[in-house]
Parts: C-alpha cells; structure tokens; sequence
C-alpha cells in the first residue's frame, strides 16, 4: 500500500538511478508547497547537487522572500535567492491587461532564471515540482490561450537550455505531496500555505502596476493574512487575498476629506480551486480586518468583502 515512507525510499532510489553521478540538477523554487517537496526530495538523492533557484518577481507577499530563503537555508538545501525585482517592474510598466501582464512576468521569470542556471556548471536537469493534476489539467481556465500554472512550469525553459526534465512528484495527488512533504521534515508554515498563483500579486492589482501599489497591497494583504492566522482561520479556507482595486472613493479622517484606495478582501472554500464559494467569515472578523487596514494602511481608505462564488466569478479578480 501506498505510504509517503514508500514513496520517499523508491523516489529517491530512482532519481540516484537516472540522475548522473556528477549531474547537476536546477530546480525553481516558489515557496509553495509542490516545489519545495521537489526540492526536499532531490537534496535527500542528490544533496548539494541540486541547485533551488528562488526569484524574487517583486510580487511576492509582504516579508515572504526574505522568510522563505530563510526556510530553505533552514532546510540545508543549496538555494540561491535573486532579487530581480526592478526587472519585473520595468517589464510591468504601463501594462494594464491581465494576459499582458501575465506574459511579461512570465517571460521576465524565463529571462532571470535562464541567467542564474547558466551559472551552474555541469547542469544536465531541470527538476520540476509538477504534480498529477497539473499533468492531466493543461487546459486553461480563464481562456483558451492561459494555462493556469504556465508561470510555474516554466514552458519552453527546458529546450532552451538543452537540460533533460526530471517530475519526481508528477503521479502524486495534492494530499500526497503534503504527506511526502511531511515525512521530509517540511515546515508547517510551507506545507500548510495556501496556493498562491505565480504571477503572484501582479494580477492581484487590478490596472497597472508600480512600486508603489505593491507596497500598499502588500502591507492590506499582510494585516489580512495575519489575522487569518491569529483568529485560527487561515486553515479553514482554500486561498485568501487581497486585490487593490483601480478605484478611490471619498472617506473622512478627522475633519480631512480623504480620496484614496479600495482593497477588497477575498477568502474562499474549495477542495481543488475548479470551484469555489466565498468563505462565510465571521463580521466581528471582518470588522477588526477591515479596522486595522484601514488604520494602518495610509492610502486605503476602503475595504470592501467580496461574496462572489466560482463559477461564475473566478478566485483571482485578473
Ligand atoms: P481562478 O482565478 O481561475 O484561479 O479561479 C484558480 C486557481 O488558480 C490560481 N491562478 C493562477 N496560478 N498562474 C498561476 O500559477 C496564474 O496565472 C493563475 N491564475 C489563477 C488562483 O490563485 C487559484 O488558486
């Protein structure tokens, strides 16, 4: 029968057995919990060996570059972290479309990552954290030309830089990769993290995006996720966010007028993101979310909750 103890043992019996003795290995890592069981499964084969590439797209939630890398050093994995941050915002400039955007981050990320890999000598693979689903579902969601996890697939990489592709998680189940995972000594905080879309919050900005906008979505979406966690609720929804909206209105602060910006609160149940309903989150909740972003936040003015399932509303707003 099928444990994760199995699965380690034959796993890493098997990448010994394809992976050259002096092969290097590249893998990407985004934080989430796919790639970060990848790359816990492949340092157990291979150690130093395999090299984690992590990107900072200057779209990643508030403090989370910086937490992450830590975690990985943690884990003793070899791990580069790249801040190409003003490179993601310059590709960004004056793009307002979602595929646009979507394209230029993912067009960014193959351009910063191709760089960093072509600094490890001897690299014959390209590991990926691909799993059963990703593998049947390469049909789009939002439109015939997007497919869902292109960012983190890294699509075309591969025969770019002539590196054999390696999927060591590619038979498991979402619930499989977590019990691998756990059985790997992954961190809680890791393997319990929401999804979190590879785009990250370039899509979560609705319009055009600056510096700027990502600062003050950052800090909203960081009162908010904090809280989840305080209150004991981050486990009990699929995904939360916050999307800051193209929008000021009117508010008063003291006896100033204010004329600033609306962020609206997502938080939904789902078993596989296909569907989803808004999470019924309690008001005295939402009221002390919606206090604290708007008393800490200087810049947002409003918080507004959104209560739109999917379908016909999709989770991300982009
Ligand atoms: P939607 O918004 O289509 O999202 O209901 C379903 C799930 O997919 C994630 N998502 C993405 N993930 N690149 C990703 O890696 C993307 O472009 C993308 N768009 C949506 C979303 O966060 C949710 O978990």
């Amino acid at each position: 029968s099928w444990t994760p103890d199995h699965f380690v043992d034959s796993a890493v019996l098997a990448l010994q057995h394809t992976i050259g003795p002096t092969d290097q290995v590249i893998l990407g890592l985004s934080g989430g919990v796919d790639s970060s069981v990848a790359a816990l499964l492949l340092h157990r084969a291979i150690g130093p060996r395999l090299h984690g590439i992590f990107v900072d797209n200057g779209l990643l939630r508030q403090d989370e570059f910086a937490t992450v890398l830590k975690a990985y050093e943690g884990l003793g994995l070899n791990v580069t972290g790249v801040n190409a941050a003003p490179e993601f915002y310059a590709a960004l400039a004056g793009l307002s479309d979602p595929e646009a955007k979507r394209k230029a981050i993912g067009r960014t990320f193959i351009e910063v990552f191709d760089r960093e890999a072509q600094k490890v000598t001897g690299a014959a693979w390209l590991a990926q954290g691909t799993i059963y689903p990703d593998v049947i579902e390469s049909v789009s969601v939002k439109g015939p030309a997007v497919t869902i996890k292109s960012h983190h697939n890294v699509g075309g990489l591969p025969e770019k830089m002539h590196l054999k592709v390696v999927e060591p998680l590619r038979m498991l189940f979402k619930d499989e990769v977590r019990e691998v995972g756990a059985a790997l000594g992954l961190p809680g905080e890791i393997l319990n993290r929401h999804p979190f879309p590879g785009p990250g919050l370039g899509i979560r900005i609705l319009g055009d995006i600056t510096p700027e906008k990502v600062d003050l979505l950052q800090r909203a979406d960081g009162v908010f996720i904090n809280l989840l966690k305080e209150h004991g609720l981050y486990s009990q929804v699929w995904q939360a966010g916050a999307m800051l909206l193209p929008v000021q209105s009117v508010g008063v602060m003291g006896d100033e007028r204010t004329y600033e910006r609306v962020v609206a609160l997502r938080a939904v149940t789902s078993i596989d993101g296909m569907t989803a309903d808004w999470a019924h989150l309690p008001y005295e909740f939402l009221a002390e979310v919606s206090n604290k972003i708007i008393n800490q936040v200087r810049g947002i003015n409003r918080v507004v909750y959104d209560i739109s399932s999917k379908p016909p509303a999709t989770i991300e707003w982009e």
